[in-house]
Order: C-alpha cells, then structure tokens, then sequence
C-alpha cells in the first residue's frame, strides 16, 4: 500500500538519523538499506516512532510504498555508491518522482546526475546537510539544489525538520542543479579553516604558553559568550575538559595528531582555484591537515632539527589571550570572507544567483559552523546584497579595524616562536594584499614581459605594451 510521504535510502548514521527526524515530524517515511538487517534493527529501535516508518527489505518495495509523486532521499557514500542507487531508482519511479541525493556529493557529480535525469521526467535535487548525527536527528542546516518547482513540492518537509534560528527555518532553495551541494562544499571549507585556525590558537596556548587542557577549555569557554560565540567554540572547550577515564589524562593528551578528511575541504579549494579566487585560510587549513598526516616524516624531521623552544620571549601572558581572541576573530573574517567570494563567482560562472545573505541566515543554526558572526554576515548581505567581498562591508571594516592589529601582533610573535600559524597567517596576507591599492604585481608583469612578451599595462596611458627587454641582461 502506498502510505508513506517520502523514501530514505541508506541507514548510517545521518540517514538513520534523518528519518527519524522526518518521522518524528509527522511524515510516514519509508526506509530502505542494503543490509536488511539494518532495517530491522533501526525500525526496532525506534520506538514510538515506528508507526510513522515502513521498513522495506527490497528497493521495490520502498518505491511501492511511497505515494506518487514520490520522494527518495539517498544518503549513502558519495560517488558511486549514489549513482548505482540511482541507476536502481530509474527503473522503478515514474516521471514526476523526486530523487534527492542527501550525501556531501561533489557539485560537478550533481550536475551530471540533474542533466541526466532530465529526459527521463525524473526530478533530481541536490541537497547539502549539515550538523552531523545530532543535526541530522533535531534539525540540520539544510542547502537546496534543482529546480524551484522539485523543492516547492518538499517544502515543507524540510521546512520541518530543519533547524531553525529565532523561529527561521534553515533550509532554503539556494539554486538550480550543484547550488546546494557547492554551498555545502563551501561551508566545509570554512569549516575547515575555521578549526584549523581554533587548533593554531590552541597551539600557541599549550606550546607558547604552556598551559594545560582544563586552562585553556576555560579560556574557549569564556570566549564562546563573547564574539567568537559558535558551536566549534563551544565543542572546543569541551572536548579540552574531558578526562580519559582509563589513565586519569586529558583526552585530548592522548589523541594522535592526524587529522582525517574526506575531501570536501580539497574539493573547495580546488574550485577556488578554478575559479580564480583566493581562498587562502581554507587552502593552508586542507594543506595542514595533509601535513599532519605526515606523521613520520614530522617526527623524523623534529629529530633532525630538534624539537623547538616556542620561546615567546618576554610577554604578557594575560594580554597575548586577549589578543588571541581578537586574532581569532579577525582571521575569522578573513577565511569567511574568502568562501563567500567563491560562492559569488561561482554563482556566476554557473549562473545560480545565490542568495548570500539567505546562505548565511540558514548558517545560523544547525550546520557545525553555526556562530553570533554569521548574523553579522547575514545583516551584511541584506544590506548590500551584490557585495563583493565582505571585507569591505562598514561594519566588517571596522571589525577589521579592531582585529588586524591583534592579529598581527600575534601571528608575529608566533613566527618568531616557531609556532606554526598557517591558517591565520594565510588570513592575515590576504587581508593585507586585499588592502593594498598598489601591489607588486607591476614586477611580476614585467618580468613576465621580459621573457614572453607578454605585455603590460601602464598606469600613465591606455592600451597594451611592451617594455624595451632587448639587450638587457
Ligand atoms: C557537516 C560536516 C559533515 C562532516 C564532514 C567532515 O556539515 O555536518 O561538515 O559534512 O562532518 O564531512 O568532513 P571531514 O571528514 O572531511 O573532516
């Protein structure tokens, strides 16, 4: 009998926990994953939820027990694992069903499964989800892609089990076919960048000065009710407080220093690249996570060089925190800076139109970069929707303003200690450079006049030139 609202298919741990979310909003969802006895086992444990799941045990009849026009939701492994479900979907929904791909896909992949699906009359959305297990149970931040009409017909789906931000829900139709997964490929970026940039200051509170993990949760937990306010803050402070029961140690003391990623972090910066814009906080944030996995080559080379003092000289240990939160802050906005001007480029290379400050309002809850600061952005969209760069924005200038000396006053010292910054460094040189009305490029464009005549611009007339290279040496 075709009794339920929508499909899942692929019952790990953020599509187990999104049909819960939907079921326990009142939509009849029919579930479906390879191992039958997952299935089971989740319809077992869910409770007084169940009269609103149909565990199916084949693909045909999880589309039998949808009514049309249906909607499935794949969250399964990115990459082929969606294409083969969708493949298995093809040959049983009818024209008008939705197929919506819930994973961290790459945008481009999206694309090709939109145009693709197109003749057939199937629908296809690309759908970007953020939050993790807890988000995906009580409200994800949720980026829409496809067309407008497939995400009218979920609407209010989504509208329901998103989060939602002083009663807003953060779910939105962000644009036509890769929009939602690129949003969400961006979001991981500054994800990214933003934990590399909280791990830089970690860093220079445990090895500059050598405090211990329980001091410095404090110090992130005071932060966390004053501007830096966000739940990667917040999580900081607490994965910093926690003991390891077996040998009475900070946890934190035992965690290997290699960072996993999955690529959506790459994926970001490869785009940047792509499009020509600089992204320089989320690039050095995926490059120090590769470096991290280095693990061998680090040891071997600390060996070699000795392991160093971080010697921060004489300082003020009260005043270097203060400037740490201002340093943070400030390298914050910069990173952010860089992921919205990809999003704008891409929006017109690919012609979405994204709405920036609709991006950044359904940022504010829900996904891992929810923070106070994204209200900041999304006030600065509204008033200035075509904004170029948000580091021209007023009150991003003055924030700026206030930051930037911090910022560098602590990157500086940090240099000097041996204390790796590369993420808020990075930050720093590109608010620089993006700062500077004259540059240094004249030099690169003569050089690279002088060995390919490649021409140059003249500041004191038009058109095109070539410097007089010839017998110069
Ligand atoms: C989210 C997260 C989620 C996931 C990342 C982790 O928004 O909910 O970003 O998508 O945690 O993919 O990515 P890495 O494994 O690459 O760190």
């Amino acid at each position: 009998m075709a009794e339920a609202d929508v499909g899942l298919i692929g019952l790990g741990v953020m599509g187990a926990n999104l049909a819960l979310n939907i079921a326990q909003n009142g939509f009849k969802i029919a579930v479906y994953n390879r191992t039958g006895a997952k299935t089971d086992a989740f319809y077992a444990d869910a409770g007084d939820l169940r009269d609103k799941i149909v565990p199916c045990a084949t693909m045909d009849e999880l589309v039998e027990a949808i009514g049309p026009p249906r909607p499935v939701i794949i969250m399964v492994q990115a990459g082929e694992a969606v294409d083969a479900q969708i493949l298995a979907l093809r040959e049983r929904m009818a024209p008008g069903d939705i197929i919506i791909d819930a994973g961290n896909a790459n945008f481009h992949d999206t694309k090709r499964r939109f145009s693709e699906l197109g003749p057939t009359g199937l629908e296809f959305v690309g759908m970007g989800v953020s939050g993790g297990e807890e988000g995906a149970r009580y409200g994800p931040s949720i980026m829409v892609g496809g067309t407008r009409s497939s995400y009218d017909r979920i609407e209010p789906m989504l509208t329901a089990i998103s989060a939602k931000y002083e009663g807003e829900p953060c779910s939105a139709w962000l644009g036509n076919d890769g929009a939602g997964h690129f949003v969400k490929t961006i979001h991981n970026g500054i994800e990214y960048a933003d934990m590399q940039m909280i791990a830089e200051v970690y860093g220079v509170l445990r090895d500059g000065l050598g405090l211990s993990p329980g001091e410095i949760a404090k110090i992130f937990d005071r932060w966390n009710a004053g501007r830096l306010k966000s739940f990667l803050v917040e999580i900081t402070a607490s994965v910093l407080a926690v003991t390891d029961e077996k040998t009475g140690t900070p946890l934190i003391d035992l965690i290997v220093d290699r960072a996993g990623q999955k690529g959506t972090g790459r994926w970001s910066v490869i785009e940047a690249q792509m499009l020509g814009v600089p992204a320089t906080g989320i690039e050095a944030a995926v490059a120090a996570r590769a470096l991290s996995s280095m693990l061998d080559q680090r040891r071997a080379a600390e060996d070699l060089y000795g392991k160093s003092a971080y010697d921060l000289g004489d300082i003020d240990a009260a005043a270097l925190i203060d400037d740490l939160e201002l340093a943070l802050f400030g390298s914050k906005i910069a990173a952010y800076a860089q992921g919205f001007a990809v999003m704008r480029a891409a929006s017109a290379e690919f012609r979405w139109d994204l709405p920036m400050g609709l991006i950044a309002s359904i940022w504010r809850a829900g996904c891992i970069i929810r923070s106070q600061f994204l209200g900041a952005i999304t006030e600065a969209y509204k008033a200035q929707p075509d904004l170029p760069n948000l580091l021209i924005a007023p009150e991003f200038v003055a924030l700026m303003d206030q930051t930037n000396s911090p910022l560098r006053r602590v990157v500086s010292k940090c240099v000097l200690a041996g204390l790796p910054m590369p993420a808020m460094s990075a930050a720093l040189a590109y608010f620089d450079g993006y700062r500077q009305a004259r540059g240094t490029a004249n030099l690169i464009q003569a050089q690279r006049d002088f060995f390919g005549a490649h021409s140059f611009e003249r500041t004191d007339m038009p058109g095109t030139h070539n410097g007089p290279w010839a017998g110069v040496d």
